[in-house]
């Protein structure tokens, strides 16, 4: 099947003179110096896919409404329901552009590549039985291998192309590589030494992507990483000055242009955690630097090995007949932390207009992309009404404070002592 051609542009990815009260477009940001300009929030495709068991229609529907509401970022990955969120963006696009009610050079598609999951594994293990197996795989039980070896990155980005049907992907990423870390360190290889080994193969990647740039089958690459940011003596702790200082090192021109890190309520250090090496946070380097940062997981946080879901719950009665009494006390549970957290952040917002009737999860969101060296906060909107709900956070005034903002919420989270 023949591929879309073309990819978001600068010139194309402005906001249009009659984007008044279009939130997604109005408030748009430059990605990277010369890059295109993408909306505040963009579209996580995690858990979207074709099948019913991932939300197919709803999160088809979803994502054409934002489309049309003029949000233009996507973010997927190879590994998103085995493929199918890659399909559904993919059919999506082309519906709306057949309809004329997008173009393609208005849209930024970010995909990411090394986790081997589902069709990958049986892939990988066939290969491995023809002796011509990928090279440098990660493993970590019988399901779940990761691989950034460049053979691993030219076989999957063929796959994504023709998933989504688009002759070029926008931003690619190197997915979660700190596994190779991880992998080093239950091999009990010593640090240094995995530091290095590791960011000797991230070279390695980085000039295969910067072949598929040639090539035309990308126009930008970066990293999302789990640990960009995390104190340096944690063994798999990932340095954004490195990633950085490896990209100039193969060229000046290079297209090392875009990271992704978790950040919400509770994991705050690519804001606030200045790490020693560069004297400086993750944000702040990749502000002064003209790296683009998406952030992703603004709902979900992870706290004590737990998860805390940052937006006020919502059961229809009938779904909450049908509820046990654990459930029940677990929903009272979260109703009650979700009006703690947004009395909280009424007070921390106080002196600023315009958000005495803000939910919970318009809170996080402004609070977050707002703060100084976010581009683009990524969030889980698989349903319309989350669309419309983060579409009234972008209404909002901006929060020049953002950063004062979220560090007070942070600091005056109870339950975090
Ligand atoms: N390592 C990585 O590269 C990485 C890791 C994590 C995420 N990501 C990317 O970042 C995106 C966002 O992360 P995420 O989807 O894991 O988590 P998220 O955006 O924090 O959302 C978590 C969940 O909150 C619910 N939700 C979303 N918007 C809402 C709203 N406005 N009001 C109430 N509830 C809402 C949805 O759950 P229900 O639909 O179940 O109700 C959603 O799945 C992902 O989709 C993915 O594209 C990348």
């Amino acid at each position: 099947m023949a591929l879309l051609p073309g990819y978001a542009t600068a010139n194309d990815t402005k906001p249009s003179k009659n984007s008044l009260g279009r939130f997604f477009e109005s408030r748009r940001r430059c990605l990277y110096k010369g890059g295109p300009s993408v909306s505040p929030v963009g579209f996580g495709s995690y858990r979207v896919g074709l099948s019913k068991g991932l939300g197919f229609p709803e999160c088809a529907n979803a994502l054409e409404l934002a489309l049309k509401k003029g949000l233009n970022l996507i973010d997927t990955s190879t590994n998103y329901g085995g493929g199918q969120s890659e399909m559904l963006i993919g059919k999506t696009l082309k519906k709306l552009i057949n309809e004329n009610l997008i173009q393609r050079e208005n849209i930024i598609i970010v995909s990411k590549v090394g986790y081997i999951q589902g069709s990958n594994i049986e892939l990988a293990k066939s290969k491995e039985l023809q002796g011509i197996s990928f090279s440098e795989i990660s493993k970590f039980g019988e399901e779940t291998w990761h691989c950034i070896h460049p053979d691993f990155i030219f076989d999957q980005i063929e796959r994504s192309r023709s998933r989504l049907g688009l002759e070029t992907i926008d931003v690619y990423l190197l997915h979660n590589p700190e596994y190779m870390l991880k992998k080093f360190e239950l091999e009990k290889m010593e640090q240094s030494e995995a530091q290095n080994l590791f960011y000797s193969r991230i070279r390695e990647s980085f000039l295969a992507l910067e072949k598929l740039v040639e090539e035309g089958k990308i126009c930008a690459y970066g990293i999302s990483s789990n640990n960009l940011g995390a104190p340096e003596e944690e063994y798999s702790s990932v340095s954004i000055k490195r990633m950085h200082e490896i990209a100039l090192s193969i060229s000046a021109d290079h297209n090392f242009k875009v990271v992704q890190m978790p950040m919400n309520w509770l994991e705050v250090s690519p804001a606030f955690y200045d790490v020693e090496e560069i004297g400086e946070s993750t944000l702040s380097y990749a502000q002064k630097n003209n790296i683009g940062v998406m952030l992703n997981r603004p709902f979900n946080a992870m706290f004590n090995d737990g998860l805390i879901r940052l937006t006020r719950p919502q059961v229809s009665q009938e779904d909450y007949d049908k509820l046990d009494e654990g459930m029940r006390k677990g929903l009272e549970n979260w109703t009650q932390l979700s009006s703690d957290l947004e009395r909280l952040a009424k007070e921390q917002l106080a002196d600023v207009p315009g958000y005495d009737d803000a939910t919970l999860s318009q809170f996080v969101v402004s609070t977050l992309a707002w703060v100084p060296g976010v581009t683009s906060v990524l969030c889980g909107i698989r349903k319309e009404k989350y669309v419309n709900d983060v579409e009234q956070a972008l209404a909002r005034p901006s929060l020049p404070r953002a950063r004062e903002h979220l560090r007070g919420i942070y600091e005056n989270l109870e339950f975090r002592s």
